[in-house]
């Protein structure tokens, strides 16, 4: 149903009068060349829902690229075009962006794989997409311009506060959506509809996860895990039994929980303190989930899931300094200054994040704070890589020992001037 809705004093009034202006702009160049234009997707689901977002996607009722050349002459901007998909993203001198696309259908071959794509109406486009919330539109020019596109009862949907597919073959088109109805759910506080829930219970007990790319079910892990309080998403995940395409023993036991219902409190510790670098939340949450599988299962993991080396590496080593802390601390002893600074210095902060959250214990607490407030400062070094070179050791790998082996000398209390250090290098590394 068309509500043929006036949304232009909405947007001046949520999102001011920059942003209607560029509307209008935009709606000026679509009538002289002769085109429909509309705003779609997350720009109006979240102006409905009074949530700030500036980040409009047009779709054209004809040539997108064509108007996408126009709109960059328009703001003297640049267009870079993705000629396959008929998609094109305009650069404002200011670095501000929109995409555009042709208003389009897509064929899916087979389950899962990405779309055929064909020029259609706004109609058709909007039919096309995952959920009623998501297939809002304002028509930016022609009769009705900044009217509100409503085919789908999506207002309706918005103020129930429900998600629901548009047809029932949605998540066999694209298995990501699982994930993605998830995500709104849980960024929204809404609720699955019920219909919608069957359906992903069906596509879930059907394996038709498995059908994507290990990048395209890496990507939707990660923006899920992007968003804020993920523990609410994991566990939404969990109650659908998604998790176990990532790995199928991928339990989350109640020690699992625990930890990760911790993360949190660790995260907010971690900011009172001042670290050098912020930690990636998502990741924590990444190896917080990953963290109990045995090393087989992991290795599978990471084939499957087609990741990059570089993320590859580092849940490797963080999975193995995180499980080798928590040895060495469960063992009941008072350990020396070094090796409490190593143990945490081989941690990364994300790892370290999560250790904090598998090993609550005031034991384990202590021993951090000691390691940020204290050893962190004692460990650090006067002496340069310049300053290696002057004293005749060549550039490599060597330097990394000597600036550790430096550093533990440090929180030793071994060494503690520049002339200490010097001495130091020159007895331990040079007089061989
Ligand atoms: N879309 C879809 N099916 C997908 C992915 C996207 O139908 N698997 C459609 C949705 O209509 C969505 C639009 O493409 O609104 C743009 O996708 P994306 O940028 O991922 O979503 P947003 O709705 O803008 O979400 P976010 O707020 O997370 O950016």
């Amino acid at each position: 149903m068309d509500t043929q809705k006036n949304v232009k004093s909405l947007l001046k009034e949520k999102l001011g009068q920059d942003l209607l202006s560029i509307l209008e702009r935009i709606s000026q160049v679509a009538s002289r060349s002769e085109l429909t234009v509309f705003a779609v997707g997350g720009f109006v689901r979240d102006l409905l829902l009074n949530i700030p977002n500036k980040d409009i996607d047009i779709v054209v009722e004809g040539n997108g690229i064509l108007f996408a050349s126009k709109l960059a002459e328009e703001f003297d901007g640049q267009v870079k075009t993705h000629e396959k998909f008929g998609t094109s993203v305009v650069i404002f001198p200011d670095g501000y962006r929109i995409d555009v696309a042709m208003a389009r259908v897509e064929y899916y071959e087979y389950p899962a794989a990405l779309p055929t794509v064909k020029q259609s109406s706004v109609n058709s486009d909007l039919s096309r997409r995952d959920f009623t919330i998501n297939s809002l539109a304002i028509k930016l020019n022609g009769e009705g311009a900044f009217s509100l596109i409503d085919f789908f009862n999506s207002e309706r949907d918005l103020k129930n506060k429900e998600i629901h597919v548009l047809h029932n073959l949605s998540f066999i088109d694209d298995p990501c959506r699982l994930f993605r109805a998830i995500k709104f759910e849980q960024r929204f506080s809404f609720k699955i509809g019920k219909q919608t829930g069957e359906l992903m219970r069906d596509a879930i007990k059907k394996g038709l996860v498995t059908s994507l790319s290990g990048t395209r079910l890496l990507n939707e892990i990660t923006l899920i895990l992007k968003e804020r309080d993920p523990l609410k998403h994991i566990l939404r995940m969990k109650e659908f039994d998604l998790l176990k395409f990532l790995s199928p023993e991928i339990i989350l036991d109640s020690a699992d929980l625990e930890a990760l219902g911790k993360i949190e409190t660790v995260l907010s510790w971690a900011e009172t303190i001042s670290l050098t670098e912020k930690p990636e939340v998502w990741y924590v949450y990444l190896l917080a989930i990953i963290y109990s599988l045995d090393d087989e299962s992991f290795m599978q993991m990471l084939e499957k899931l087609q990741m990059q080396a570089r993320l590859k590496k580092s849940l490797t080593i963080d999975r193995r300094t995180c499980k080798k802390a928590l040895e060495l601390l469960g063992e009941d002893k008072n350990w020396e200054p070094e090796v409490i600074y190593h143990l945490f210095s081989d941690l990364s902060i994300e790892a370290l994040i999560y250790f904090l959250a598998v090993d609550s214990t005031d034991r384990a607490n202590q021993y951090a704070n000691i390691y940020f407030t204290q050893y962190c400062g004692q460990a650090e070094l006067s002496l340069t890589g310049d300053d290696l070179v002057e004293m005749g050791l060549k550039p490599g790998p060597i330097f990394q020992s000597v600036f550790n082996a430096l550093r533990e000398a440090h929180v030793k209390g071994a060494i503690e001037t520049r002339d200490d250090e010097v001495c130091w290098v020159k007895k331990e590394f040079l007089e061989q």
